[in-house]
């Protein structure tokens, strides 16, 4: 049995030999720093350090790449009388450890046993479509995700600049934003997020362009914006039809000319990022509806990813995969770790059966909640409470019952938050069902500290 790709770190010629008959492509790296570069190009099956790589280069080596995700398996070939480092190897994290030359002959064991894995699919592998890269983790075999990843690659190996992403809420634009990124410019080049619709207009040209002190009443010092903080890594705009025009209008200059200024500067400043922009909403009925610049949209939609929602026919093959896949991963309950092993048919049906309105962060949090509730090793259908809300309306059906006082600002909290949760925390349609816009319900929001309870903020991510 061979594997389709191995990659052999180190300069020890019998390795290379030694491996030929095992793999259709052999690929040669001098050190294990000049992985990292090669992993995504490569997209090896196995790395394999020779007995020439330093005990201390090998223990760096391996402890990066546990910090990684998807980093292939990897064996290191050891000196014949130096074996006393082979625990720790294994420990952290090699798939195994060859003794040198006289255990050569384990090369073939090995290397059909990680072929049985991948057939298997007894390891993360079987939740990853062949065309998910290693370095990123799309989970998702379905017709939609595969094209969606064979998207991502071509976007990325190009010079396109601007990318744009749409997608329902939850689909998984941010992810795909930070595969584009990864692809083009690495794990170690910067990545910044600003959210659009977060802050007002004035904020946010300062905290994308900068400003220089005394350009406004408040600017005490100079303060650099994220496109400069972004350098030549990747600057993600999510939620970019919320730009307000006058933004829209100095955005599109940035993406014509590559230069910006900080807000009351007079310098020309390169802009070497990557901008990459997300939208779940349409955004061609928002240049319609001339909330958005046709000519920012043209420029913006040269090569768009466009992400299917999860309930979508060619993509609801996801569904039991991703449920899967958060089950034997979540974090949310670590002395649950490994005991749940997985979900009933019934469980899995009504997973099915759901619309999935939040996509792929409403199944996450779906089955997070699952892992907390169970207590047997099978997620059973009680414990899957796909719409949380549902106990709360009958004793609740009015936003005020419980409330004691007649404050004011009490009934108008709740009512916010009312709207928030029927809404599945999504800011449109929660202004929309309280008839206020959405730059109205964010200052609400941060006046009332309302925080939606299992989300992470991420507004500014460096
Ligand atoms: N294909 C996937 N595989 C694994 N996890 C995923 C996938 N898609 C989404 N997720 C997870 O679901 C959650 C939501 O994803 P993400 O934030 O990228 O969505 P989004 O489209 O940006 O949502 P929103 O429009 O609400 O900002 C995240 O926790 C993300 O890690
Ligand atoms: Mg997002």
């Amino acid at each position: 049995m061979a594997l389709e790709k191995i990659l052999v770190v180190g300069k020890d010629m019998e390795t290379h030999q030694l491996l030929r008959p095992y793999t259709k492509e052999l690929f040669a790296a001098d050190e294990p720093r000049d992985v990292w570069g090669m992993l995504e190009s490569v997209d090896p099956h196995l790395i394999l350090l020779d007995p020439h790589v330093p005990t201390t280069d090998v223990t760096e080596f391996l402890s990066m790449a546990c910090r990684k995700t998807n980093t292939p398996p990897i064996v290191v070939v050891g000196h014949e009388n130096v074996q006393e480092h082979a625990e720790s190897f294994l420990q952290l994290g090699a798939f195994d450890y060859i003794k040198g030359k006289k255990d050569h002959n384990r090369i073939g064991q090995i290397i059909d046993k990680l072929k049985r894995i991948r057939i298997d699919g007894n390891t993360d592998a079987r939740f990853f479509s062949s065309q998910c890269p290693s370095s990123v983790s799309i989970v998702g075999r379905s017709e939609a995700t595969d094209r969606t990843l064979r998207m991502i690659r071509v976007v990325a190996k190009s010079t396109c600049n601007p990318v744009l992403i749409i997608g329902e809420t939850g689909t998984g634009k941010e992810l795909a934003a930070k595969a584009i990124h990864i692809l083009r410019h690495g794990t170690n080049s910067t990545f910044v997020a600003l959210n659009c619709a977060a802050l007002t207009a004035t904020l946010l040209e300062s905290e994308l362009f900068g400003h220089v002190k005394g350009s406004f009443t408040s600017a005490d010092r100079d303060k650099v914006g994220l496109l400069e903080l972004a350098g030549d890594g990747s600057i993600f705009l999510d939620e970019i039809s919320e730009m307000p025009p006058d933004l829209q209008a100095k955005l599109l200059r940035v993406v014509q000319e590559k230069t910006f200024r900080r807000v009351g500067g007079t310098k020309d400043i390169e802009c070497k990022a990557t901008i990459i922009a997300s939208s779940n909403q349409n955004l061609r009925k928002s240049v319609e509806e001339k909330k958005f610049r046709r000519d920012l949209y043209y420029r913006l939609s040269i090569c768009p990813i466009v992400l299917s929602p999860l309930r979508s026919p060619d993509r609801c093959e996801d569904i039991l995969l991703l449920a899967e896949y958060f089950l034997k991963n979540s974090t949310i309950c670590p002395e649950k770790a490994g005991r749940i092993s997985g979900m009933t048919k019934l469980a899995q049906q009504s997973l099915l059966k759901h619309h999935w309105p939040g996509n792929v962060r409403e199944l996450k949090n779906v089955i997070e909640r699952a892992i907390l509730l169970e207590t047997k090793d099978k997620i059973a259908v009680d414990n899957l409470i796909i719409h949380p809300e549902n106990g709360m309306e009958a004793e609740t059906s009015s936003p005020f019952v419980g409330l004691k006082d007649f404050s004011l600002e009490r009934a108008e909290k709740e009512l916010v938050k009312r709207a928030l949760q029927q809404a599945g925390w999504q800011k449109t349609r929660a202004a929309a069902l309280l008839g206020i816009t959405r730059a109205t319900l964010y200052a609400k929001v941060k006046q009332y500290e309302i925080t939606e309870p299992d989300k992470i903020t991420e507004s500014v991510t460096a």
